[in-house]
């Protein structure tokens, strides 16, 4: 049988996303449901970047599924000094039962998937972060806010999260209005993947380059750091941003329950005021805790086959 793999959130219908979210409902009611999943397998986590949420909620996860996580650090591995990723696929699918990566090219997770005969988890390339959208949708179906109509704006600097966040809600038939510098704008590959997915889910794309016209009535406004890892600080991105800061003025524009996002971490005094991070409207740490919900409903789906 082929090897389950979650590299984007295009690798799902909307069936699976529907059932992902109902089963990490009854996940997080119940901390020990399909507590033996697991047992006797170990996942690997290669990571290449820094992390906290998804290495932590990854390794809690499996260890609450019954099974084994070894974590990897790419530096001290043979693949630092020249082995390939394929190479590197073939010999971990032996020892392992799926493997978590953390890297930069998403090319890179592309050939160890298809060198891989063990599930492949994306925890974040440059291009998408599937997992945290995941998890995302998980906290808008809490909150009872994900069904048609919802108003829902990424504001920022356009990157993975916000690639993945087009993806998922488009798979669902919501619309997503990005509000962002012209040159910061979402990334081509994630509007082509919208253009296919919208053409059935009837879904809509609107891109504004003025904040205030971008978060008008939204009923949820999400969040991103202004440099996302492995891209370098630029004075001239900081100066086009400003003014894309969620601060109180930018959220008295929006509906007055407004829930704000943020998958963290995040960069206080940047692109979101400490006012709004830990005020009322936000719901970062529900937003955070479902990570670990949400990937736990992802292997319980991945391994029970
Ligand atoms: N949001 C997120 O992926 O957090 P980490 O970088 O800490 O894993």
């Amino acid at each position: 049988m082929k090897a389950r793999h979650f590299l984007t959130l295009k690798d799902i219908s909307q069936e699976t996303i529907d059932y992902l979210l109902k089963l990490a409902t009854r996940i997080k009611k119940n901390k020990f449901l399909c507590k033996d999943l697991l047992q006797g397998k170990s996942i690997g986590m290669l990571f290449d970047k820094h992390s906290t949420r998804t290495r932590l909620s990854f390794e809690a996860g499996i260890n609450q599924l019954g099974g084994n996580s070894i974590y990897l650090d790419s530096k001290n591995m043979q693949l630092s000094r020249g082995e390939t990723i394929e190479d590197t696929a073939r010999v971990l699918s032996r020892y392992l039962e799926g493997l978590i990566i953390r890297t930069f090219s998403h090319q890179t997770v592309k050939d160890f998937a298809s060198n891989s005969s063990i599930p492949v988890i994306n925890g974040l390339t440059d291009s998408y972060h599937p997992c945290q959208v995941l998890s995302d949708l998980f906290t808008l179906f809490e909150l009872g806010l994900l069904k048609k109509g919802l108003k829902f704006t990424y504001i920022g600097d356009s990157n993975n999260v916000t690639s993945s966040l087009i993806i998922g809600l488009s798979k669902l038939g919501l619309d997503i209005t990005v509000g962002c510098p012209a040159e910061y704008e979402p990334k081509e590959e994630a509007v082509k993947i919208f253009d296919k997915q919208s053409r059935s889910s009837g879904s809509r794309l609107n891109i504004l380059n003025d904040p205030y016209q971008a978060v008008k009535e939204a009923d949820v406004i999400y969040t991103d750091v202004w440099v996302s890892m492995g891209d370098k600080d630029s004075r001239k991105k900081f100066e086009a941003l400003q003014m894309y800061q969620i601060n109180k003025k930018l959220l008295s524009y929006a509906s007055g329950s407004v829930k704000v996002m943020h998958c963290l971490p995040a960069h206080r005094g940047q692109e979101i005021t400490s006012e709004v991070m830990d005020g009322a409207n936000s719901v970062v740490w529900q937003q955070a805790e479902n990570r670990l919900h949400a990937q736990k409903a992802l292997l319980v789906y991945i391994y029970s086959r």
